[in-house]
């Protein structure tokens, strides 16, 4: 089948290219069909940041009217760009040969030694301030880190490049002739998606769900941080691609009065800030969740779906009572997130159907202090960056130190993301105290079986789901930074781990 021509906006020009494969990755037709080889690759899946680019998409709600991203071109598909503006490496320096302020600050502040990692650090740096320098905001150290998440140096240790994101904004500014941009984007978003093409990106639901149901068999792509590591570790091929990420009914988030309703094409990055609106204290769990370059493409939806049993989504959503709602030309169905999954990576859809939107109940209005507690768990080897071994999230509810009700998502302890049932039915109507806490830690520790695999054995993960709980316990009673003199000796426990 014949793939449309991909058009994307580059240094005020527009480049079109045909004839590219659906499964071409961003970093490939950069360095090998555009002979563009400042963007390098180390990792090929993600984790270094050594092939950081920046992308620019229209976006009436952002400042100039362009939403700036870095993200991973090793792992991006080539046409998930069309219609949009790229920034590479070699695109930062004006034409007299005058560094971008992201450029001088890394030279200024010696934030290269052996260079390897450098491109990719200036275009998240490139990013940074585009976002933020350019429309007058600070920089702040946290923001720093953040924005360079994705990207790993093993020679500077890191602090000169910190001191460059901050010294960006004291140099002359350089700014995108952002009106200019604005109307060629305008102008290459008119463009009708071509209905027979190898790649495939309609534009609104209808236009799915119909490619959905007349190409089963297409594969469904939203950020492709977990199938682009298909084609770049598996070499895997696909003679049909059906991209979900420009379908306008899921980019959104909706707010009503009772459910945050978030858009399975919503970025990682942008879920997970309007739960932290809700749910502050979700800010470092989310901020965990890969680096900002992985957050700027993967989708919510995506990690849903994909459905790994460390995914760490789910454990929280499950917590939140969250549902998901299918659609298909046939129609929709909702249904609890944890009744989304039949096992190992296997899940309810239909051939014809996609995972649509993510409903949120709304938390409380205006609890009472005393009425309850929210904690998100994620353990991992390493704290950045990493996936979970072992993931715990407890929402309890309180009433008259009573426990109301009480939700809890696991992840890392059985072939799916599961809700800790039996836990949940231990602290029902009971009161809230830490006997009760010792015994829904024993609970927990019985409800699963984990596996041991190379993240953690089953006796760790058994052992830490009721530390967890333990912990849970102690950041109720205000204890946030562990006493550890309170926590009771744990159970004498047999070999496997699991208290007697
Ligand atoms: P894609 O890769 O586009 O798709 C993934 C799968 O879901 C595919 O099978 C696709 O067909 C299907 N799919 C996608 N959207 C839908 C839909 N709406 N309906 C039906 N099917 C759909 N994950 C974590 O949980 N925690 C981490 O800390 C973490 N760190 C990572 C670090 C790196 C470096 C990388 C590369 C990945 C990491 N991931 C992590 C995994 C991945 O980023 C997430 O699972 C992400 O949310 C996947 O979303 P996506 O949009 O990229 O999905
Ligand atoms: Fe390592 Fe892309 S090459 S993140
Ligand atoms: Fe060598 Fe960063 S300067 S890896």
């Amino acid at each position: 089948m014949e793939v449309r021509t991909i058009r994307f906006m580059r240094r005020g020009e527009l480049v079109a290219l045909s004839n590219v494969p659906p499964e071409r990755t961003l970093l490939e037709l950069l360095r090998e069909d555009l002979g563009c080889t400042g963007t390098k690759e180390g990792c090929g899946e993600g984790d270094c940041g050594a092939c950081t680019v920046v992308i620019g998409e229209l976006d009436p709600g952002a400042a100039g009217g362009i939403r700036y991203r870095a993200i991973n071109s090793c792992i991006r598909l080539a046409h998930s760009i069309d219609g949009m503006a790229l920034w590479t490496v070699e695109d930062l320096a004006a034409p007299d040969g005058s560094l971008h302020p992201a450029q001088e600050a890394m030279v200024r502040c010696h934030g290269s030694q052996c260079g390897f990692c450098t491109p990719g650090f200036v275009m998240s740096l490139f990013g940074l301030y585009q976002s933020r320098v350019r429309r007058g905001a600070p920089i702040t150290r946290e923001q720093a880190q953040e924005a360079l998440s994705g990207n790993l140096c093993r020679c500077t240790g890191y602090r000169p490049i910190l001191d460059a994101a901050r010294t960006m904004a004291e140099l002359p500014a350089v700014a995108v002739d952002e009106p200019a941009l604005v109307a060629r984007l305008q102008q290459l978003a008119r463009r009708e998606p071509t209905p027979a093409s190898a790649y495939l990106a309609p534009l609104d639901l209808a236009g799915l769900l119909a490619a959905r149901s007349a190409h089963p068999h297409a594969q469904l792509v939203a950020g492709c941080t977990d199938v682009g590591l298909w084609v770049t570790k598996q070499h895997r091929q696909f003679p049909l691609v059906l991209d979900l990420t420009r379908v306008a009914e899921l980019r959104g988030i909706a707010l009503d009065a009772d459910h945050l309703t978030i858009g399975a094409a919503v970025t990682l990055a942008d879920a997970f800030d309007a739960l932290v609106a809700h749910w502050p204290q979700l800010k470092t769990f989310t901020a965990r969740f890969a680096g900002l370059p992985v957050r700027n493409s993967g989708t919510l939806g995506g990690n849903v779906a994909n459905g790994s049993p460390i995914g760490d989504s789910m454990p929280l959503l499950i917590a939140l009572r969250a549902q998901v709602v299918l659609a298909s030309a046939r129609g929709q169905r909702t249904l609890p997130l944890e009744d989304f999954y039949t096992g190992y990576r296997r899940n309810v859809l239909a051939a014809d159907e996609v995972l649509a939107w993510i409903k949120v109940p709304r938390p409380p209005r205006a609890p009472a202090p005393d009425a309850g507690l929210l904690r998100a768990y994620k353990i991992s080897k390493r704290y950045d960056d990493d996936i979970s071994a072992l993931c715990l999230v407890v929402d309890l509810r309180l009433a008259d130190g009573m426990v109301a009700d009480v939700s809890i998502g696991a992840g890392g302890v059985a072939a799916t993301p599961a809700r800790a049932r039996r836990t949940e039915e231990a602290l029902r109507g009971g009161p809230w105290t830490e006997a009760a806490a010792q015994r829904a830690a024993a609970a927990l520790r019985a409800e699963f079986q984990p596996i041991s695999d190379m993240r953690a054995s089953a006796g760790y993960r058994r052992q830490v789901l009721g530390n967890l709980m333990q912990r849970f316990w102690l950041e109720s009673q205000g204890l946030d930074h562990i006493n550890l003199e309170r926590v009771p000796p744990a159970a004498a426990l047999d070999p496997l781990g699991s208290a007697p």
